[in-house]
């Protein structure tokens, strides 16, 4: 079949068959579509979207991509968590370890960052030597033996999502519902995992910004997750002001290891124990919703959540040194502290200026492959709805030169509004289920 034909049949509205999934992905990866009739394509789907046969098409046929992990022998539960992409989203490093300390196996697969979006794997290497690269074997064998593993996509899971996703990325196709659901879940449902939950993002800041979307989003990937056999729930979560306070690889690690300690910000403790409670529950190491909160309250008190953080530096070849002086991680040469500009009530950090900033800094990448200043970012500690006098510091910004300063005190203008805003959204939006499919 030719491509312009499947093309043409998906902008005029109609549905591809399994069979022509499978081929036109096995043919892309070969190199035998070119990058334009695959951004077409892309491009139609955005607009025409996919029926639920072709969703559940396209998301096997990128997932045999690859291998998948498997688990033999194994019997302890896997559960992963995913998150839409945020900025100051950083709960998947206080999350991992958390959840391994609870006795749920956690092989965790994230990316790097992404848009205005910071990523899990470039907030690890800000630990002197950390490796994220570590081949499926290396995965196996450390998830059997601490019970966690964080690492990075490589060629061996879903490569057809990895393809794509760098095509979305620059063709602005990365807003599609079917096209998020089918990357997470394909790359998610490689890891061999018994739950997974999705914190799905809403917000200015989300690349699903409009709730009726996040809602779609989540319902989408609750109904693919469970199809594949993998137990899935979602949380619908506020992304319309930053999580938490640190913004950038260095300062979020450091943040992180706060709240490993049950300190740091209330909202990412908040939404970390959350999403601990739902993998808890999905691994049914807990029956009940309480079970789980005091099961995870013991893991940060006792210290046992932050012990298996500094385990998993270890065996992941980083210094496990930065966990009591995390002074040591990469610090920025440049500091200086960004004041409210008027008296009166914030409306609104939006994190999007933030987010891009920090890549404009040096913190994220321009192009594939670019070097990244893990030092540079933001600690804002202006929230919607807090009262001001002009003068009061409200945020600091960390650069490696005064060029960067000034970039992040232009993002900090852009972000803080003052006056009358939209109330801010709830922490916890919604939670999708699968008894919340049935009941449909
Ligand atoms: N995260 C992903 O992994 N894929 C998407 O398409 C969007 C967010």
């Amino acid at each position: 079949m030719l491509v312009q034909t499947l093309i043409e049949r998906k902008r005029d509205g109609g549905a591809l068959e399994a069979g022509e999934w499978q081929s036109l992905l096995s043919r892309y990866l070969r190199g035998e579509v070119p990058d334009y009739q695959m951004s077409a394509l892309l491009m139609a789907i955005l607009w025409r979207g996919l029926d639920d046969g072709e969703l559940t098409a396209l998301t096997e046929a990128m997932l045999e991509s690859g291998s998948r992990l498997d688990w033999p022998g194994f019997g302890v539960p896997r559960v992963d968590k995913h998150s839409t992409g945020g900025v100051g989203d950083k709960v998947s490093l206080v999350l991992a370890p958390l959840v391994a300390s609870c006795g749920v196996a956690v092989p965790m697969m994230s990316g790097r960052g992404l848009g205005h979006t910071g990523g899990t794997t470039d907030k690890l290497e800000s630990i002197a030597g950390f490796r994220t690269d570590l081949t499926l074997d290396e995965v196996r064998a450390q998830v059997r033996e601490i019970g966690v593993a964080m690492f990075g996509q490589s060629d061996a899971i879903a490569p057809a999502d990895a393809r794509l996703y760098a095509l979305r990325d620059v063709t602005g196709t990365v807003p599609s519902v079917p096209l998020i659901a089918a990357s997470i879940l394909s790359k998610k449902r490689a890891e061999g995992l018994d739950g997974l939950v999705l914190d799905v993002k809403t917000g200015s800041g989300a690349f699903m910004p409009d709730l009726d979307s996040a809602q779609t989003l989540a319902r989408t990937m609750v109904r693919l997750g469970e199809a594949g056999g993998c137990r899935t729930t979602a949380l619908i979560t506020a992304m319309d002001r930053p999580l938490g306070r640190a913004i950038g690889n260095s300062l979020e690690l450091e943040e992180a290891l706060q709240a490993l300690t049950g300190e740091g910000p209330t909202d990412l403790r908040e939404l970390t124990g959350r999403l601990a409670v739902e993998m808890l529950l999905l691994a049914k190491v807990a029956d009940t919703e309480q079970e789980a909160q005091l099961e995870v309250a013991r893991a940060l008190a006792s210290g046992r959540a932050l012990d298996k953080f500094r385990q998993l530096i270890e065996a992941q070849g980083g210094n496990p040194g930065v966990v009591d002086d995390p002074g040591s991680l990469p610090q920025a040469t440049e500091v200086e502290l960004f004041e409210a500009s008027e008296d009166g009530v914030i409306g609104a950090v939006d994190p999007r200026p933030l987010g891009r900033a920090v890549v404009e800094m040096g913190g994220g990448r321009r192009q594939l492959g670019d070097a990244i200043d893990h030092s540079v970012g933001f600690v804002v500690t202006a929230r919607p709805g807090m009262e001001v006098s002009a003068g009061q510091p409200v945020a600091s910004v960390f650069a490696r030169d005064p060029a960067g300063i000034e970039a992040g005190m232009q993002a900090l203008r852009a972000s803080i509004r003052y006056g009358p805003a939209d109330p801010p959204l709830p922490l916890i939006v919604g939670r999708v289920t699968s008894a919340d499919l049935r009941h449909r």
